[in-house]
């Protein structure tokens, strides 16, 4: 393979000499993996909009755009990698990290893809930018367009998606549609639609988006002092972003700058897991479902990228699981419960975690990286409904196991309203370390209260 950037001076040439007339050998030619983890590591103490972000960073492994300063950034990428000990004992291994994308600008992975596909969009003359969403791609894209001034429409399915990604669509000016149809629906009309009318598509069909999502597993092994993590744990929708951190993936292993990938896992919902039943059928067909799942970010029953996830998975020899509504509800106050927080797509991948170990497919002294998505913050109702114990219904809950019901009620903090007396809120305070085991009293002078 010859690297576009491999021509010209830098440090990714060490052993060609400049002007040098002979023809190096495709060994020399490959970019020099030192140089280039010391390069991206100087540019984070850059001011150019460029360097600062955690996509752009990573410039010499995406040659898509000529003018790399004109790209259409929100300093995407930089996402903090976090440590998640008691995630970590509930699943089952003793060393686990959440690689939060939903520290994004729009609050998602999509930022990534986004910059990079709109940045394309720009430089090819495009005045419409559209795409067909359960969401965050469309506040991604809304706010990429705005920044660059393009024209954007996007669909979405009625009723169907969180409230805070439509409202995001709406801040960042887009022409918000909503049909009346579901994703799958959304994305067949648009399809037609970009034949018929000059329109840039940034769905994740469009392969730069890939590009770009690529680049949180460079970022990851970096925050890692460049060791790799036995495995990765990834939800699953329209199978984008497995596919991208895949092939992220391998392309370093190729460059050199890391020796092995992780295991790559897919997890799904159980209302919307084509891929898992492809993955356990005998015969491996693909047959698209109707799609219905409370994590609506992953309400997709016919993925674009079935093909490419399905190869990540076997070539790293990773697995795909399925995950119930109970199961992710708990998954994700676990999460919202030591700190960190996501939305209840992201949380699969802590629920699928906790199956993967009870069936010995991950071991204990695996170092593990759960992918979340999307922030706490982009479907609020959500955590509203579960908090209050109208979430899951009385089906749902007698399907959980006694274990899981009493973690549901240990977590469950619904709000309260209570007389503005300060007597009042301490005998509740009390009563809660009462419920939850915390030793010791709460102390309080008597003349405070
Ligand atoms: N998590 C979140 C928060 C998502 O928004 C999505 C996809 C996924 C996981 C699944 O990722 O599709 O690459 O497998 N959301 C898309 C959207 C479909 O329109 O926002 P995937």
């Amino acid at each position: 393979m010859i690297y576009p950037w491999s021509e010209g001076a830098g440090p990714w040439n060490a052993g060609v000499p400049a002007g040098s007339a002979a023809k190096p050998s495709p060994e020399v030619r490959l970019p020099n993996p030192g140089g280039m983890r010391h390069l991206w590591q100087e540019r984070k103490t850059s001011t150019m909009a460029v360097d600062q972000s955690g996509v752009w960073r990573f410039r010499e492994l995406l040659p898509i755009v000529r003018d790399v300063e004109r790209v259409v950034t929100l300093r995407e990428g930089n996402t903090p990698l976090y440590e998640m000990p008691r995630s970590a004992e509930l699943a089952g291994v003793d060393w686990l990290l959440a690689k939060h994308q939903g520290m994004n600008p729009s609050g998602s992975f999509k930022d990534t893809g986004m910059t990079a596909a709109l940045s394309v969009a720009v430089e090819r003359g495009f005045r419409w930018v559209a795409c067909a969403s359960t969401g965050n791609t469309s506040a991604a894209m809304a706010a990429y367009a705005a920044r660059a001034g393009l024209r954007c429409i996007v669909f979405i399915p009625d009723g169907k998606i969180a409230w805070g990604k439509l409202s995001q669509a709406m801040d960042y000016s887009a022409l918000t549609v909503q049909l009346k149809t579901d994703f799958d629906g959304c994305l067949k009309l648009l399809t037609k639609l970009v034949q018929q009318f000059p329109i840039y598509l940034l769905n994740s069909v469009n392969p730069y988006r890939l590009e770009g999502q690529k680049t949180p597993a460079m970022e990851l092994v970096e925050q890692m002092e460049w060791q790799v993590p036995e495995h990765l744990v990834v939800p699953g929708g329209n199978l984008g972003n497995s596919s991208a951190l895949g092939k992220g993936f391998l392309e370093m292993k190729h460059l050199g700058l890391i020796q092995r990938v992780p295991k790559i896992s897919v997890i799904q919902a159980e209302g919307a897991n084509p891929l898992y039943r492809w993955f356990t059928d005998e015969n491996r067909e693909t047959k698209p479902v109707k799609a219905e799942t409370r994590a609506t970010a992953i309400r997709i029953g016919n993925p674009a990228s079935w093909k490419k996830a399905s190869r990540v998975i076997e070539e790293t020899g990773g697995w795909c699981e399925q995950v119930s509504e109970q199961e992710i509800a708990l998954a994700k106050a676990e999460i919202g419960a030591e700190g960190v927080g996501c939305e209840p797509a992201s949380a699969v991948t802590l629920a699928g975690l906790k199956k993967l170990v009870a069936a010995g497919r991950v071991t204990r002294e695996e170092r593990v990286v759960l992918v979340l998505t999307g922030h706490t913050l982009k479907d609020p109702q959500y955590t509203i409904d579960y908090h209050r114990g109208e979430l899951l219904t009385a089906a749902e809950i007698a399907g959980a196991t006694e274990g899981e019901r009493v973690c549901h009620e240990a977590l469950r903090k619904p709000p309260m309203v209570l007389e503005a007396d300060e007597a009042v809120v301490l005998k509740v305070m009390e009563a809660h370390m009462a419920k939850t085991n915390v030793v010791g009293a709460l102390t309080v002078p008597e003349s405070s209260v």
